[in-house]
């Protein structure tokens, strides 16, 4: 494989916030998407405490119903549209009302679930693994032609609420973040990376 070619993919891949709900993931690639998320690197003390939820149909529905009472979400974009290039003043508004009710259209939503752990270290390494497994998920899609977001939520309640609704116990499990999955309508220009003062060379 070219060199290059990996490393555009991994530059060309943005987070999508509206995508086409009518076309939707073909099973194939999906797979493959998930194949490439179990082959992320794990931590060897608590190998792959997470769990990939795919969600499509009715039960994406419902999950979205649940997961947009979490006014988070509205904050998060909200903060991003303020604080970065992308877009000022009326344009965050109108993407955040769309956003807020129906999460972006994708036809699949992926929710990630890490086992809680009382040792932070612990929670630590299971919430890493199962981000590290979010962008390999994310580059392959990249690589299928689909488009893919993320999002984090803070509220305990609607957590639970979720997790309840996939049957999981919410006691033993938190989420980590759910991930869009379908063919973007709208791909975002890239938040500029600063690479002066992140990357240290020492010798
Ligand atoms: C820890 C973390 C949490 C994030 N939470 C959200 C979120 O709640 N909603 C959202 O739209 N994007 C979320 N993102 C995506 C970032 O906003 C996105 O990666 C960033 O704006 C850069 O855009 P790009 O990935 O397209 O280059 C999150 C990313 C990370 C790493």
């Amino acid at each position: 494989m070219d060199k290059k070619e990996f490393l555009k993919i991994i530059k060309q891949r943005r987070v999508v916030r509206k995508f086409d709900r009518n076309k939707g993931v073909p099973k194939d690639a999906l797979d493959r998407m998930l194949e490439a998320a179990i082959w992320a690197p794990l931590s060897i003390y608590h190998p792959q405490e997470w769990k990939f939820i795919v969600l499509e149909g009715q039960k994406r529905d419902n999950a979205v119903e649940i997961i947009t009472q979490d006014h988070t979400i509205l904050k998060y974009i909200r903060f991003m549209y303020e604080q970065t290039s992308i877009g000022h003043g009326e344009k965050w508004k109108k993407m955040a009302e769309y956003f807020g009710h129906s999460l972006g259209d994708a036809p699949v939503l992926i929710v990630c679930l890490v086992r809680f752990d009382p040792h932070i270290h612990q929670f630590g390494h299971n919430l890493g693994a199962a981000w590290c497994a979010s962008e390999n998920l994310m580059l392959q899609a990249e690589t299928e032609g689909l488009n893919t977001g993320i999002i984090s939520m803070a509220s305990p309640r609607i957590q639970h609420e979720l997790i309840d609704l996939l049957e999981f116990n919410s006691d033993e499990w938190a989420v980590a973040y759910i991930i869009n999955v379908g063919y973007g309508l709208k791909i975002p220009p890239p938040v500029e990376r600063e690479k002066e003062g992140v990357i240290i060379f020492q010798n």
